[in-house]
């Protein structure tokens, strides 16, 4: 079956954004775009550190890039991998802070849809912001 054209899109900016990572020591790409329900998009890549543990996944790049230009509300995130990797748990716990119904789109490295959940569903009985309420 056919990817609609906006959720290929999302996909191919991601795959495109993989480009850039810098993975000197995984060599793994991971790229990133994140589309905010007010419509705009943001990319991101995974950025190694020779200091390992520093290192930034994709996701969590393209999600800070947007909340720090103002975006909390997010509609969609697409992820690229060359072989449709699954976003780690610290990205999962980071997209469940801003909403558990955010879409999220697994894609390879030839741009294929591989899988498709919400967050709720790749982080069940996800810890949220409302469990720090009157705590
Ligand atoms: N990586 C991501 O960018 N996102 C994930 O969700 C999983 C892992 C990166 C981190 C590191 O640069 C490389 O993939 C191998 O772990």
């Amino acid at each position: 079956m056919k990817t609609p054209p906006d959720i290929q899109s999302l996909i191919d900016l991601a795959n495109e954004a993989r480009k850039l990572a810098y993975v000197p020591y995984s060599k793994y790409r991971v790229g990133a775009a994140l589309q905010t329900k007010s419509g705009k998009i943001y990319t991101g890549v995974n950025i190694e550190s020779a200091a390992y543990p520093t290192t930034m996944c994709a996701e969590r790049v393209a999600i800070f890039k947007a909340v720090s230009e103002g975006e909390r509300e997010f509609e969609t995130i697409a992820v690229v991998t060359d072989n449709g990797g699954s976003p780690c748990g610290g990205c999962r716990q980071v997209m469940a802070e801003f909403g558990l119904e955010t879409r999220v789109l697994i894609a390879n490295g030839k741009g294929e849809l591989v899988k498709t959940m919400t967050v709720a569903e790749l982080l069940p009985e996800a810890f949220t912001p409302e469990h720090l309420v009157n705590s």
